[in-house]
């Protein structure tokens, strides 16, 4: 699907997503990628803001999927696993798993994220790394954590997205002749909250309270309700694990 990797270096953009939707209004081919050091207007998923302060990795891949826009969707967790596959061997302090659909967690605790967009018809997979900062999230939001946190060697960073490029290459072929049958093993290998009681949130409308049970052969949760039964989700935010542990109770005082 990508025969060649061409990755272009900016200093500081709005957003390598930005960047890459020109390229595609130029004709951009499958496989160029835009990686820039600071971004003025980082986006996340659900309209979130994606602090990019210098130093941590940004940078959106063009692709041009030979398989059906219905597929499309299970990109974001084939890109989950590229990073996971990047921080596997690096990581020696924390324990590494993936939070429906792609944000990558170390000791639950985010340090990256895929945001997956179409623009006319040619998909940008935008990735954040936070290698060396974490951004001050509020209270509301999920905790952030940095690589640097987790490592003894330092990380360099064209090494980390080289090898990020590398895995999610590799990734992208086989999805591009296989689908996402390949990938549910190793997702679930690294998924979090495994039949745990979840909380997931939509953009719109009450949150939905159940038990992941893990994903779908085409990449939706699966999600085990006590009124529902088992229900198909495409989309959403997991908020929370419930019971609310017992640091997070503000009733607990022991
Ligand atoms: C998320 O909300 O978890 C997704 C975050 C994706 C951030 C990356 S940084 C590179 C690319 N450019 C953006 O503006 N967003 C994505």
């Amino acid at each position: 699907m990508i025969t060649n990797l061409s990755v272009s270096v900016i200093e500081q953009t709005t957003s390598t997503s930005d960047l890459a939707r020109s390229a595609i209004d130029d004709g951009a081919v499958s496989g160029t990628v835009f990686q820039a050091h600071i971004q003025t207007r980082g986006r996340g998923r659900h309209g979130r803001v994606w602090q990019s302060p210098k130093g941590n990795l940004y940078l959106s891949v063009i692709v041009q999927p030979s398989r059906p826009q219905m597929d499309w969707p299970g990109l974001s967790l084939v890109a989950g696993l590229a990073l996971a596959d990047t921080f596997a061997p690096l990581i020696n302090n924390g324990h590494l798993r993936l939070k429906w659909p792609n944000d990558v967690l170390v000791d639950d605790k985010k340090i990256a994220g895929v945001l997956l967009e179409v623009y006319k018809g040619v998909v940008i997979i935008g990735i954040g790394v936070n290698l060396v900062t974490a951004p001050d999230v509020g209270a509301e939001s999920w905790p952030a954590t940095a690589l640097t946190d987790h490592i003894s060697q330092p990380v360099f960073m064209d090494d980390f997205r080289d090898q990020l490029l590398t895995h999610l290459q590799h990734h992208l072929a086989e999805w591009d002749q296989s689908g996402l049958q390949p990938f549910i093993k190793p997702w679930t290998d690294y998924a979090a909250f495994l039949n745990e009681n979840i909380i997931l949130a939509h953009e719109t409308g009450k949150p939905t309270h159940g038990r992941f049970r893990g994903i779908h052969p085409d990449g939706t949760m699966r999600l085990e309700t006590d009124t529902d039964g088992m229900l198909s989700i495409s989309a959403g935010d997991v908020i929370r694990t419930r019971p609310v542990k017992q640091m997070d109770n503000p009733f607990n005082k022991d």
